[in-house]
């Protein structure tokens, strides 16, 4: 969703801000904006439109080496230019540029308009520039000014500030919404995402909530909004220039599908033990002890996210012997859960962003559970908020429909199985057998990968239905799930999973000749029962693609791709790969937006 740049050093900034934009692009937004110093005034430009827009619009007289840009995904007032950040004070000396929501937005308007001044935006970000304005008294730094405005304000913000009155310094602050700075040589980036910075530097520090940050081109200072001094250790992050960029591909969609195996081997790193075959999972901070003493565990994520904890669920049972499940973080909180101490809970996020994955960390950790993260992105909210856990290591996912970070969660669920596994039930021959089937993977997934030629016929094929169902069983139902999301987010094709023993129970009313059904077809100890959906389904007059590791009997299916034989408890991870290139072969049949579907965001940062 929204994204924020800044910068300032020796360079133009405009060229840094526009590139910078163009990487947060990804995010989603409906308008952008840029202000800059120039001739000892702000010089403001925005659009309704797209970044390309704003560097048509920006004049090419205008450079500074300090600015401050944003992509804006509209909350508070329509996508129009108006509302588009940055957001001026009435005398124009001081703009903001503002992630996150201020939930006091209507009562410090409606104070601001009381004292006399005329907001001119509906968004809630404007009253965060006049409050600034009336905070900086003679005297005042901007610092200062910026912390007493902001203990005037409840809500989320990651929030950098310029005023043309000290063009040599930035003011950042974060409360709940990313702010990382990036250190140059005699200069320094502010963002929302590295993506923005990465390929100027690659040395970073991540702002912690409640704390406000001068920046300088030769350095920063930190400090609490209860004005404590902090110190910042910079890190380096993973991330490299090129893995923004497309190389060969036409979309990051399938670049991220085809960087799965590689993606894959990086989770799995140093974390398979063979010597006493089990997994390493040193970030976690659980000893032998206390992971055997979790009674349960509870996987807690949106979407995609979601159904990647659906498959954690069913591989913890299988491996460890210990009740699990999976519920959408989006209504945890809402419905005042019960939070057992002897429960470990799991938040997924690729993005470590998502607002409901994070409420959901923030209510179980007021309650005392005690909670991991699987998340992607390194120094995200969520990481940040659950302070353990297993990084998913599967590189920068660019494109909104989530494929190589799920497939790394589904993995790290793996190893966590096979963690709690080894110090309860599992034996030493057992837990082999899971660690030589986790390492054969990639290898497996590049066989899938193969394949491509063949999927993409088959979606040719199935390109103009309008509905589809898609079919699993027990650990193939998540895979399901995850496979009718996928189709309907980037191809907009109504999608519905069911498990196949419900198929009878209703939707089986649904099929005819115009219902295709993509039916799972492990080869495990269900394969008949899913041979015997298909002929059910065949029985109607339903089309049928079968996905499987098995042998079908000749003809049975409309058509078949096949993926090889796994180890089963990790099937999921297999039987998802061709499901993503049937939805993306769908959706470039249909000629869609494949990396920017409609109505999506990357990172859902709000309610
Ligand atoms: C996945 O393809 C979707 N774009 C979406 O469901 C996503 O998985 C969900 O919004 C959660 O995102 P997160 O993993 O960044 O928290």
């Amino acid at each position: 969703m929204c994204g924020i740049v800044g910068y300032i050093g020796r360079r133009d900034a405009v060229p840094v801000l526009l590139e910078g934009l163009r990487r947060l692009e990804y995010r989603g937004y409906d308008s952008a904006g840029l202000a800059v110093v120039y001739r000892g005034k702000l010089q403001v430009t925005k659009t309704a439109g797209r970044v390309q827009d704003l560097r048509d619009q920006v004049s090419d007289r205008v450079h500074s080496t300090v600015g401050i840009g944003h992509t804006r995904w509209a909350t508070h007032g329509e996508p129009n230019e108006v509302n588009a950040h940055p957001h001026l004070d009435a005398a124009g000396n001081i703009a903001v540029v503002h992630n996150g929501i201020i939930e006091n937005a209507e009562q410090l308007r409606d104070q601001l308009t009381a004292a006399g001044v005329t907001l001119v935006s509906d968004t809630d970000t404007e009253a965060l520039a006049h409050l600034i304005a009336a905070e900086k008294t003679d005297g005042s730094s901007l610092e200062d000014a910026v912390l007493r405005a902001l203990r005037r304000v409840e809500g989320t913000y990651g929030l950098l500030v310029l005023d043309v009155r000290c063009p040599d310094e930035l003011v950042v602050a974060r409360n709940g919404s990313p702010i990382v700075l990036g250190i140059g040589e005699n200069e320094m980036f502010i963002a929302s995402d590295v993506a923005a910075i990465v390929r100027h530097t690659q040395r970073v520090v991540y702002l912690d909530d409640t704390e406000v940050a001068t920046v300088r081109s030769n350095g920063y200072q930190t400090r609490t909004l209860d004005n404590q001094r902090t110190n910042k250790t910079p890190t380096t992050v993973e991330a490299e220039a090129g893995d923004y960029e497309l190389g060969p591909y036409a979309d990051f969609m399938r670049k991220e599908i085809h960087e799965q195996p590689e993606a894959l081997r990086r989770v799995l790193r140093g974390r398979l033990d063979e010597r006493f075959a089990t997994a390493r999972l040193g970030g976690i901070n659980l000893d032998a002890r206390e992971l055997r003493s979790v009674r349960r565990v509870k996987f807690l994520g949106c979407g995609s996210a979601y159904y990647a904890g659906q498959m954690g669920a069913v591989l913890v049972e299988e491996l460890a012997r210990v009740p699990a499940d999976a519920e959408p973080a989006s209504e945890f909180r809402y419905r005042n859960p019960v939070v057992d101490a002897e429960t470990l809970y799991v938040a997924i996020s690729q993005s470590g962003e998502t607002l409901d994955t994070l409420m959901a960390v923030q209510e179980l950790k007021r309650k005392g559970g005690q909670v991991l993260g699987a998340v992607n992105v390194v120094g995200s909210a969520i990481a940040r908020e659950c302070g353990h856990g297993v990084f998913l290591h599967a590189g920068p996912e660019i494109a909104v429909a989530s494929t190589k970070a799920l497939t790394n969660m589904a993995a790290s669920f793996a190893l966590l199985g096979l963690l709690i596994g080894r110090v309860r039930d599992m034996s030493a021959a057992e837990g082999s057998r899971i660690v030589a089937g986790l390492r054969a993977l990639p290898e497996q997934i590049n066989h899938v990968l193969a394949q491509e030629d063949n999927i993409a016929t088959i979606a040719g094929q199935f390109a103009d239905a309008e509905h589809m169902f898609y079919i699993g069983r027990v650990r193939a139902w998540p895979v399901a799930r995850e496979g009718a999301q996928k189709l309907k987010e980037i191809s907009y094709v109504h999608a519905e999973a069911y498990q196949a023993s419900e198929l009878k129970h209703g939707p089986l009313a649904l099929i005819d000749a115009s219902m295709p059904s993509v039916v799972l077809v492990p080869d495990d100890e269900l394969f008949s029962k899913n041979i015997s959906t298909i002929e059910q389904i065949k029985a109607r007059g339903g089309p049928v693609i079968a996905v499987t590791s098995g042998d079908l009997p000749a003809d049975l299916a409309d058509a078949v791709i096949r993926v090889p034989h796994c180890t089963p408890e990790l099937d999921p991870i297999l039987l998802t790969i061709p499901l993503q290139m049937f939805a993306y072969h769908m959706a470039a049949k249909l000629g869609r937006d494949i990396d920017k579907p409609r109505n999506l965001a990357k990172s859902v940062t709000v309610e």
